[in-house]
């Protein structure tokens, strides 16, 4: 789909669809020389989430869409992004190739805000996956269309690539996992690396993981024939950053459990235990093009966990990179294994600043929090805090979730420095799993962000949500990272 911005000032050209957004006891604002009838804007209230689709009877659009936003102002962007994601959809459904939205809003930065807010839900609205239906037909809706003054169409920009972002992380994530193998994830960080002359890429494959002493991470792709690999991105602006910042994403490709099998009921949702991976490697995409003055590494261990002769075995003891061993006491605890690495890999290599960790990591942060929060855990308050704030901003929310000692004690090994399950009885098992990855970012500032619930199975919030990834991350990390310019 195609976004153009005209000014506000400017005519409005022939197009299938006008819509325009009013608010409760304000009418929406048409532009010269539309008319619709009477009744419709009579019915037309503004509430939130309201639709009002009308003929037009005069002017240069065939048919306009009222669409409500309600009237508590400090919920505006997130019902932009919604507003605008219900605009798009009834637009596919009318038949529309074009539409044009109509803004009437002031300068300065709320309405770049606003622009970017709606153009972000205009894109994430328009998301499907049909590369694997012979019956999909091409997307009705071919052009959109924004009138707005220069602040709303920069917000509108920025809006657009990060929405954009969102739908390459979601398709990653929707393509099913003999179609998303850890060689694919590769192929698909190194497609990214290619679009912008400010990326470059490293990718070690095992035997240069074997050479690094990554046993924590080598022991999870053990029962798989397919090899396992660490994707390395890295984003360097044109001047010297002030600050590096580290994402890391669980890239598991698929998550049988390993010989700690899954039930068979939903293993199927096992081919999002990549979602992290996902999500950093969406968010390098907007980097690439939003160019801020951060270096960025990105790193994405990427692997299966399958069951075989030659798989991990419960109890069998790893080491990781940086010395430590681990007693794998479930197979299934394998997100851990492979972030373990990767976490101690950028904490020598990299030497970052802030590190970020986004994992689909434990079932019990879905029981904790559901699927429209992000767990947080850390050991860094500020951190965690400004990770909150960047929830609150792009509405992809975040929760903190503590780490006590008596879940760093519930994971010492017996036999091993560490075991990767808590001792039976601690429950926790959120902060369980944070206190493990604790052992592995040394005195870095770092953040655990455990989106097992929020990565899919959200309810609709109209720009994403039902039964497909949410693509959760890649907003919120884009945001956090160009407050740290
Ligand atoms: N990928 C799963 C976590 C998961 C489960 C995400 C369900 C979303 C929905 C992870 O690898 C896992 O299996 N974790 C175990 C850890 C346990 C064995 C300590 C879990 O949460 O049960
Ligand atoms: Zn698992
Ligand atoms: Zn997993």
């Amino acid at each position: 789909m195609k976004i153009t911005r005209k000014k506000l000032s400017s005519s409005l050209s022939p197009t299938d669809l006008l819509i325009v957004f009013g608010r409760e006891g304000k009418k929406a604002k048409l532009p010269a020389g539309v008319e619709i009838p009477d009744h419709a804007s009579a019915s037309f209230s503004g509430e939130a989430r309201e639709t009002r689709l009308t003929d037009a009877t005069s002017g240069p659009a065939k048919r306009v869409l009222m669409i409500g936003l309600g009237n508590d102002r400090e919920q505006d962007l997130e019902r932009a992004r919604r507003g605008a994601a219900i605009a798009v959809k009834k637009a596919e459904k009318t038949g529309a190739a074009s539409a044009t939205f109509w803004m009437g809003l002031p300068t300065g930065k709320n309405a770049a805000e606003f622009g970017q807010a709606l153009s972000e839900g205009a894109v994430m609205g328009s998301y499907r996956l049909s590369a694997f239906q012979n019956e999909s037909k091409p997307a009705n809706l071919k052009r959109i269309s924004i009138h707005g003054g220069a602040d709303l169409h920069k917000g509108a920009r920025r809006g657009e690539i990060i929405g954009g972002a969102n739908c390459l992380a979601r398709r990653l994530q929707d393509t099913p996992a003999n179609h998303m193998r850890p060689r694919d994830m590769v192929s698909e960080a190194r497609k990214i690396a290619r679009g912008g002359s400010n990326l470059s890429i490293k990718i070690h494959d095992e035997k240069a993981m074997r050479e690094l002493k990554m046993g924590s991470l080598l022991s999870v792709s053990r029962g798989s024939s397919e090899p396992a690999y660490l994707i390395h991105l890295i984003y360097k602006p044109a001047k010297k950053a002030r600050r590096k910042v580290c994402l890391v994403g669980k890239g598991l490709t698929f998550d049988s459990g390993g010989i700690s099998i899954k039930p068979s009921a939903k293993m199927d949702e096992m081919k999002y235990d990549m979602s992290g991976g996902a999500a950093v490697l969406g968010a390098f995409a907007a980097l690439a093009k939003l160019e801020p003055d951060v270096e960025v590494h990105g790193l994405v261990p990427t692997s299966e966990n399958m069951p075989d002769g030659k798989a991990t075995k419960p109890g069998d003891v790893v080491t990781a990179c940086n010395g430590k061993t681990i007693e794998v006491l479930n197979t299934d605890a394998e997100g851990r294994l492979i972030l373990a690495d990767a976490l101690a890999y950028a904490e020598k290599k990299i030497k970052p600043d802030a590190m970020i960790d986004l994992a689909t990591l434990t079932g019990a942060v879905v029981v904790a929090l559901g699927h429209e929060l992000t767990g947080a855990m850390g050991n860094d308050k500020n951190l965690i805090e400004e990770l909150v704030t960047s929830g609150e901003t792009t509405g992809e929310l975040v929760w903190p979730l503590p780490i006590l000692d008596a879940h760093r004690k519930a994971m010492k090994g017996t036999i091993g420095d560490l075991r990767n399950m808590s001792t039976p009885g601690t429950n926790a098992g959120s902060s369980a799993g944070g206190a493990f990855l604790e052992n592995f970012v040394g005195d870095v500032p770092w953040v655990h962000l455990d989106i097992a619930g929020s990565a899919w199975g959200a309810t609709d919030r109209d720009y994403q949500g039902g039964n497909v990834g949410t693509g959760v991350g890649v907003r919120l990390l884009v945001d956090y990272i160009e407050k740290q310019e």
